[in-house]
């Protein structure tokens, strides 16, 4: 649905995407990650052809941008939560999104049905007549992303939606987000929260001016330090140690006295010998679990090792 090859943008001297290939599947939430002046806005920009690119392509779905042809087919296609949110502050919630839908040529009984339905799933049905501008900054995101999907696009923008919010708002948002998914809805999301990215991302791109990795959460998570088990003993000993250490193709580290961590290429097939070299040693197991570094682990070591 999103297709980047080698997508480049600068700006004079500097370079703020670097040659960015990526590929977004149909009804994907796709995570794009990075640190604060990453390039992760000026991406969005491109691909929902707002700012040009310098070089390199992009599509969405089959039309591309930069393609003169091809741009009002792909805002028709096109939702976008911009960075900053951007309402008519003076007028009402309902009037925000009415006007929104005139612009993009949603006939009047459509759009009489997306306001209510998405005020009403966004729980903002009850102050529809209030001016956008007395709103928090919650419910003005809320009211943006009603209003990038007014127009019924299939590929949904989203520039950090939670950023700035409480608990509670971004909760509702990453549930709402997740509601769009099920409705086939692809969504781009910038973010530089990991812990939201884990949550509700199918895969994740971590962009610092160049891509540095992409890959599902637990692809990421394994990429830095390789497969773990973790099993809690009873207790632990020496004989086990080295009962562990003769079928286990990586090293055994002792955690908290009785963790043993045991560095596995293939914990499918390794485990069950693993689990039977500790039984026939004595061991008493526990627990057995598998351990990973977390996208934290991950996203620090890529970003720092610029
Ligand atoms: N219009 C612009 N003119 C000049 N530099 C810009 C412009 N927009 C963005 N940049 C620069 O491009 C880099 C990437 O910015 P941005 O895409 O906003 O990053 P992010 O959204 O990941 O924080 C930054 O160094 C920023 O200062
Ligand atoms: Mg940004």
């Amino acid at each position: 649905m999103i297709d980047a090859e080698n997508l480049t943008r600068r700006f004079g001297d500097l370079t703020a995407v670097d040659n960015l290939t990526l590929h977004v599947d149909e009804g994907e939430v796709f995570g794009f990650l990075g640190p604060n002046g990453a390039g992760k806005t000026t991406t969005i920009r491109m691909l929902a052809c707002l700012i040009s690119k310098t070089s390199g392509t992009a599509k969405i779905g089959d039309y591309e941008i930069g393609n003169k042809a091809d741009q009002p087919k792909i805002r028709g296609m096109i939702g976008l939560v911009p960075d900053n949110v951007g309402l008519y502050e003076e007028l009402s919630a309902y009037e925000n999104l009415d006007l929104y839908g005139r612009y993009y040529k949603v006939d009047e009984s459509k759009r009489k049905e997306r306001i209510e339905y998405f005020l009403k799933l966004l729980g903002l049905w009850d102050k529809k007549d209030l001016a956008a501008g007395t709103f928090s900054k919650g419910m003005k995101q809320k009211l943006a992303i009603a209003r990038a999907l007014i127009h019924d696009p299939k590929v949904l923008f989203m520039d950090e939606p939670t950023a700035n919010l409480d608990p509670e708002a971004s909760k509702t948002i990453r549930g709402f987000i997740l509601d769009m998914k099920k409705q086939k809805k692809t969504i781009f999301l910038n973010t530089h929260n990991l812990d939201e990215a884990q949550r509700i991302c199918d895969r994740i791109a971590i962009l610092n001016t160049r891509l540095m990795a992409l890959g599902t959460p637990a692809e990421l998570e394994r990429s830095v330090s390789g497969r773990k088990t973790v099993v809690q003993l009873e207790r632990v000993n020496d004989a086990i140690i080295s009962a562990v250490k003769k079928v286990a193709t990586g090293g055994v580290e002792v955690d908290e006295g009785n963790k043993l961590i045991i560095g596995v290429g293939n914990p499918e097939k390794e485990n069950p010998d693993i689990m039977s070299a500790i039984g026939a040693a004595g061991g008493r197991i526990q627990f057995v679990t598998e351990a990973s570094s977390t996208l934290e682990d991950v996203y620090l070591k890529l970003v720092r090792s610029e």
